[in-house]
């Protein structure tokens, strides 16, 4: 039986068949074990050192949302909170001129009736000088802005017969306010203005309803 194990000089296997050469030869490979630190030792330690330091910096730069003292930190902020709370307080102020001021520009008041409240002749009534607008009850531009206008209607001795839509849906209280006292205190009018409660007055007095019709409001005017 050929040996094949003496042609690949594999000692041990049977020793009988080892021969001189096969013994050097395995000594020979023996010794090609590393003397000192081996490679894996090396790169594992490496390992070990960058992920300790990755560490530490990690750590350092996190470990604040651990620390006690951001908590106690966090506490006194809810404690001034709590009592900016707790504080009594009066209604809230608007500036409704101001509100009013923008919304005539960004609710397209000022498409229709002008950047002066001019109107245009035979389509959009005037809102300078107009008797609606100036009323001495504020109540009647109030719901005029809440429920919309429709129909035929005189303004400063010129008729219309146009469509108004109802902003009321649309606006909160403190808004159809400022665009109330906006119209009443601009161009030249000297109308008083209105606040945020006058309105949800007037809304509730009014309810949800179709548009006004000049006829409807001719109450106003007698
Ligand atoms: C699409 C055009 C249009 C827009 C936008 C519009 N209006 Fe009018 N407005 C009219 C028309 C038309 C009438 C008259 C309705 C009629 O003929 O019955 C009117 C009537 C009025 C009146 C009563 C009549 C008068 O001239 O005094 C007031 C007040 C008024 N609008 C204010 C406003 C305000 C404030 C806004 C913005 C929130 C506004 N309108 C947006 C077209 C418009």
């Amino acid at each position: 039986m050929s040996n094949e194990f003496q042609d690949r000089n594999l000692p041990g296997i049977d020793e009988g068949q080892a021969s001189d050469e096969s013994i050097l030869k395995t000594h020979a490979r023996l010794c090609r074990e590393p003397i000192g630190a081996s490679p894996v030792f090396f790169f594992t330690c490496l390992a070990l050192l960058t992920v300790t330091t990755f560490s530490w910096f990690y750590v350092r730069r996190y470990m604040a949302e651990y620390d006690s003292q951001t908590y106690l930190h966090e506490r006194t902020e809810i404690a001034l909170y709590q009592d900016w709370m707790d504080r009594p307080r009066g209604p809230i102020e608007y500036d409704y001129f101001a509100i009013g001021q923008n919304l005539y520009a960004s609710m397209q008041c000022v498409g229709c009736h002008m950047a002066e409240g001019e109107g245009k002749p035979g389509e959009f009534p005037p809102l300078t000088a107009s008797e609606y607008v100036i009323h001495e009850d504020p109540a009647l531009p109030t719901k005029i802005l809440l429920s919309g206008l429709v129909g035929p209607i005189t303004v400063s001795g010129n008729e219309y017969n146009g469509n108004m839509a109802a902003y009321g849906p649309a606006l909160k209280d403190h808004e159809i306010a400022g665009l109330v006292t906006f119209i009443r205190q601009s161009w030249g009018n000297e109308a008083s203005g209105v606040t945020a409660e006058d309105v949800a007055a007037v809304r509730a007095d009014i309810g949800d309803r179709a548009q006004w019709t000049a006829d409807e409001l001719q109450s106003y005017f007698e």
